[in-house]
């Protein structure tokens, strides 16, 4: 082999410093295969100098854009699709059990622990939705003690955190805990569709892409149970309009939940949505 790095040899090159007594056969495997297709990614499109420049800046200003409350990298992976390949891939499930997608950045820990039934729309805006169903097994046997951390935008598109000061701070967001009867069911509202941000070298791609930057209406859930896999997961209104273009790919067809009229009361609509738990072991 030449002794040099030429167009023709180079990967090969690269490959050839890897030291085996230094690096791990996992990091090894990931560092081979990433080698590999970046450097025929680079010859394939015959990339030119001045577009590695604006590919190098692109990443250095996708750093500079990340805070602790923003996480642009992340935003990148989503709209490139590589988030949710890689929850698929950690979350081959039973198909009996409720299929994850991406979680998003918006969660945030410690909302307020509720009893059933109470409602976490504090802002008041909005339709009202009564969220309603039962955790269980894969054999439909309830699920005690399972706790669902339930967070949404509100009427207007935005999360409480993307609004402080203006939102109520846990505004649409609450913890709910299942009795031996495994039921659920909160108050909050029918979710609106909203754009992810766009300020950022995110927005810059999806624009250069000529797509949109919109998500389907979601309610996000992190379902918990001693003894079941974690399940992290969005119940998506179907009739959006964003509903097969969602802008992070999150959106599975088992996902999309009825959302009735409701004609009695204060609640203008009923969402119907069973969650089944896969165990821990499998
Ligand atoms: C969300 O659903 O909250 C979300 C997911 C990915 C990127 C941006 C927002
Ligand atoms: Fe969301």
């Amino acid at each position: 082999m030449a002794k040099y790095l030429t167009e023709d040899n180079s990967i090969q090159a690269v490959l050839a410093r890897i030291n085996d007594d230094e690096c791990s056969p996992r990091f090894r495997r990931i560092m081979t295969a990433l080698v590999t297709h970046l450097h025929d990614f680079v010859k394939e499109v015959e990339l030119s100098q001045q577009e590695w420049d604006v590919a190098i800046d692109f990443l250095t200003r996708t750093g500079q854009t990340c805070t602790p409350e923003r996480q642009e990298f992340i935003l990148i992976s989503d709209t490139l699709g590589v988030s949710m390949l890689v929850d698929a891939i950690n979350n081959r499930r039973d198909t009996r059990a409720t299929e994850n997608t991406v979680l998003g950045p918006f969660h945030v820990a410690g909302a307020p622990e509720l009893p059933m039934g109470a409602n976490i729309s504090l802002d008041g805006k909005g339709e009202t939705c009564r969220f309603s169903g039962r955790v269980v097994d894969l054999d439909g046997q309830p699920i005690a003690d399972a706790r669902l951390d339930v967070w949404s935008d509100n009427a207007e598109g935005f999360y409480d955190v993307q609004q402080p000061g203006v939102q109520p701070k846990w505004n649409n967001r609450g913890i709910f805990t299942t009795g031996p009867d495994g039921a659920y069911d909160f108050v909050g509202i029918k979710p609106v569709s909203y754009p992810v941000p766009v300020d950022g070298p995110a927005g810059e791609m999806l624009t250069g892409m000529g797509r949109h930057p919109y998500r389907p209406a979601h309610t996000h859930l992190i379902v918990t149970a001693p003894g079941f896999q974690k399940l992290v997961t969005h119940i998506f209104v179907g009739e959006d309009p964003y509903i097969d273009s969602d802008a992070v790919f999150g959106v599975k067809e088992s996902l999309m939940a009825p959302f009735q009229p409701l004609a009695d009361g204060d609640t203008a609509w009923l969402c119907p949505f069973d969650i089944v738990l896969a165990p821990e072991s499998a």
